[in-house]
């Protein structure tokens, strides 16, 4: 295989992605902030930051599929003479003498030199702290003395992202700013319903500012050249409608061997309505001044800086893994777990492939997401849990999304999705066996968030479950509604419209028996959970009769969804079998043979061997396993957007990383260790960005969405990345099937499935008010544990039995 060019390296001591070369394949991002106030950032500096909400409370603007690519950000420029460049290369894109970018965790680095100075800006969002740090040192490397002229740059966004990028015939009327020694303020609206305002501030006295973006760039030049800084002449100017920025000028003079830090705050504000004024027309800034006293200094900013890295410590020290395979330990460490952060606080809605307009919080995305995040903070797991169940109908249905800044279920796409409320019982499961909290299923829950309607959450729980057995079809399996997982299997939606829409469109659903093989495998793996949940809680007669209801989904899916060689996809419309060898197109599917595996349906039977051996007969590629085969090669009306696609692409053929995991899983659970591990590696990032940084991309340091199949016509090709369920999916997989480090209701069960080439190693893990230190000896066996070993004594059976401090686990296999 021919060599790709490398625009970057993994640093473990410092759990950074260094990035050696700006002209990345892709903008490679990273996100900043942890809860409330966000930002995105590219590799040069681009993105945008937010307060919670991408779509309603947007603070900094940002123009999607740009030309060029990844236009607009936090820039700086540095004016030398007649040189004008920026640390992060763009937006002047004058070649920089040195380039680095290191993404780290919540934090980035951007260090750029240029004839004898060198420029590092690292931008965090501190703690508990509603602003964007962005630390600047400028240093003098040369043995002359320089003076620069430095000017920040910011573009206000109008608040409502959608509106800021449709309504210009308002929007131009409505910016307004006020200036304060150094601190820029953004106040459009603040006039009327809005009680929240930014600001953007710097530490020193500045020589000049603007805040109207036409007077600072010049209407015929671009971000590029802007002529204020072209000319290296602020204007100060004060925008009044048009479109409001904000820029410091600020003139620094640097000895040979000098360095100055300036400290940048993006910051945002909510007042009281009754204290939004200090005068009229003028917003009260206390709140304002009092954010910037707490990060004014370089000191203050280190120790803000030092406390989240400490943040970070303490997190990654929750699950540790020493294997002596760096590819695996720094994936397991580090990248998968900051990425499942990342997925539980942004579900799907802000990346550089989802516009943060589109989406909210998912309803089936976050209770997968919450999966990867249980175990760093249980205590917003928990919440999240509540607030997503809040949006579930009392019929067991629920909104598809909700909005995050207002927890409403979002009108626009409804609900209809008829996985959505089993995976209610995957998350609550979950939560459980980390924490031990059953006192979360008393919570009072209401539906779609009517106050008066509450009832227990264990009840919403029971009726997810009754949701799926109230919805049976012909064959008694689960119908389908306007789509399961696969929000492009819509089989009552029937379109030759391309205005409609194929999420939220059912031309016809009366009498429908499209019905859903995946939905069935999904109620069988967490209706044995909730089974076993049931009796657990004393329950016994709920958890018989929901038994009753798995045994019978189990024999409906023996009886007619199996193939021959694999597990049928599901039924369309008129009772047609879709995923069978009797089809002319997608023949097979993954999702079916992921559930149905992982439900270990009719293993007794050999099904579930034939399942993966069949996946690997006709899913596997080089790059991972696709999501059917062979490809749609046009468009069926009977079966939706999954057939729109191009072949080897998204829902049609691409490799969907989000079920790999499951497959694996499955065969974890069949105790084939060897394949377990060579699907597992090939998706796994680590082991593409050794391979494959050109072609892959997008970002080699976190899983994307999807790569393109067999079938497409770049195999390989990554696309949709960050945002994505296959982080959770990935972590659960590696955790818990691959390393076996399982949290269950009394303790923690040890159940490895690992190639047998593996050597021992140990995972240091803490779980609840315990930390472990487990060192497993795979002894060449892929599957089985044989004896326990806790603090010296054996164990009987695979669960180490809970108690509180240090334990010392020795595990033979
Ligand atoms: C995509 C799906 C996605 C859906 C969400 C579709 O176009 O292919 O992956 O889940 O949109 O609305
Ligand atoms: C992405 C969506 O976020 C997720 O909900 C869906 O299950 C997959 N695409 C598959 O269509």
């Amino acid at each position: 295989m021919e060599q790709q060019k490398r625009y970057g390296h993994f640093d473990d001591q410092h759990r950074e992605y260094v990035i050696t070369d700006p002209q990345t394949p892709w903008p490679w991002i990273n996100y900043l902030g942890n809860e409330d106030f966000f930002s995105l950032i590219s590799n040069t500096a681009g993105g945008y930051s937010f307060y919670k909400d991408a779509k309603f409370r947007r603070i900094t603007r940002y123009r999607y599929n740009n030309v060029p690519m990844d236009n607009g950000g936090r820039y700086f420029y540095i004016k030398d003479g007649d040189t004008v460049w920026n640390p992060g290369w763009k937006p002047c894109k004058t070649p920089l003498d040195f380039y680095e970018c290191r993404h780290g965790m919540s934090y980035t680095r951007i260090t750029g030199r240029k004839n004898g100075v060198e420029a590092s800006v690292l931008f965090f969002v501190p703690l508990k702290k509603w602003a964007e740090v962005q630390k600047l040192t400028l240093k003098n490397e040369s043995s002359e003395t320089k003076t620069l002229k430095l000017f920040s740059f910011e573009e206000w966004c109008l608040w409502n992202a959608a509106t800021d990028m449709e309504n210009f015939q308002r929007n131009f009327s409505t910016g307004e700013v006020e200036i304060e020694g150094s601190t820029i303020y953004h106040k459009t609206e603040y006039r009327e319903r809005r009680n929240h305002y930014a600001f953007y501030h710097v530490n020193t006295p500045i020589q000049g500012f603007d805040t109207d973006r036409e007077t600072f760039v010049g209407l015929y030049n671009e971000f590029a050249d802007p002529q204020a800084v072209m000319e290296g002449k602020p204007r100060n100017s004060h925008a009044h409608g048009w479109s409001p920025i904000a820029s410091h000028y600020i003139e620094v003079t640097l000895k040979p061997g000098e360095s100055k830090d300036f400290v940048f705050l993006l910051g945002y504000i909510e007042n009281e309505q009754d204290e939004k004024f200090e005068a009229p027309q003028m917003i009260n800034k206390k709140k304002a001044h009092a954010l910037i006293a707490e990060l004014d200094s370089t000191a203050k900013v280190d120790k803000a800086f030092a406390e989240l890295c400490e943040y970070w410590d303490a997190l990654l020290n929750i699950y540790k893994v020493r294997t002596g395979n760096d590819k695996l330990d720094r994936m397991v460490n580090i990248w998968n777990q900051y990425q499942c952060m990342v997925t539980f606080n942004f579900s799907r809605s802000a990346s550089f492939f989802e516009s943060g307009v589109g989406r909210g919080m998912g309803f089936r995305d976050s209770n997968q997401d919450l999966v990867g995040f249980v175990h760093q903070i249980p205590p917003r797991a928990r919440q999240r849990i509540i607030d997503i169940a809040s949006t579930q109908f009392p019929d067991g249905g629920c909104y598809h999304q909700y909005q995050p800044l207002t927890k409403r279920g979002n009108n626009d796409i409804g609900g209809g999705f008829n996985d959505d409320p089993c995976w209610l019982i995957f998350g609550t499961v979950a939560y459980i066996k980390e924490t031990g909290d059953f006192s979360i299923l008393d919570e009072m829950v209401p539906f779609d968030n009517q106050p008066g309607s509450e009832v227990t959450l264990f009840e919403h729980l029971k009726i997810s479950m009754d949701h799926v057995i109230k919805n049976l079809g012909p064959h008694m399996l689960p119908l389908i509604g306007r789509a399961d997982w696969n929000d492009c299997l819509n089989l009552n939606c029937f379109s030759w419209d391309p205005n409609e829409s194929f999420q939220t469109t059912e031309n016809v659903s009366e009498g429908t028996k499209a019905e859903s093989l995946m939905i069935a495998g999904l109620f069988v793996v967490t209706g044995k959970d909730y089974v076993a949940l049931c009796k657990k809680i004393g329950k016994a007669d709920e958890a018989a009769r929901m038994q009753k209801a798995v045994d019978e989904m189990i024999e409906a899916v023996k009886k007619h969804g199996w193939d021959g060689e694999w597990y049928l996809r599901a039924y369309d419309f008129y009772g047609r079998k879709i995923g069978s060898n009797e089809c002319e197109e997608a023949k097979i599917f993954i999702e079916s043979q992921g559930w149905c595996t992982m439900a270990e349906i009719g293993a007794e039977d050999g099904m579930v061997a034939k399942s993966l051996d069949s996946c690997k007969k006709y899913l596997e590629c080089e790059h991972g396993m696709v999501l059917n085969n062979p490809a749609f090669t046009k468009y069926i009306y009977e079966y939706g957007e999954i057939s729109s696609y191009p072949e080897g692409y998204k829902e049609n053929a691409g490799i969907f990383c989000h079920n790999n995991p499951w497959v694996i899983i499955g065969e974890c659970l069949a105790g084939r260790g060897n394949d377990a591990w060579s699907h597992y590696a090939k998706i796994l990032p680590s082991y593409v960005e050794e391979k494959y940084q050109t072609l892959h991309k997008v970002e080699p340091y976190v899983n994307c969405q999807m790569v393109a199949g067999k079938d497409a016509y770049k195999p390989g090709e990554g696309k949709n990345s960050w945002l994505t369920g296959t982080a959770a999916w990935m972590w659960y997989t590696v955790s818990e099937f691959i390393l076996g480090i399982k949290p269950d209701y009394d303790g923690i069960r040890i159940d490895p499935c690992l190639p047998e080439t593996a050597t021992d190693y140990t995972v240091q893990r803490k779980f609840r008010e315990a930390d472990y230190e487990i060192t497993i000896h795979p002894n060449g066996a892929q599957k089985g544990v044989k004896q326990i070993v806790v603090d010296g004594k054996p164990i009987d059976g695979t669960v180490i039995p809970y108690s509180a401090g240090k334990h010392v686990v020795e595990v033979t296999m």
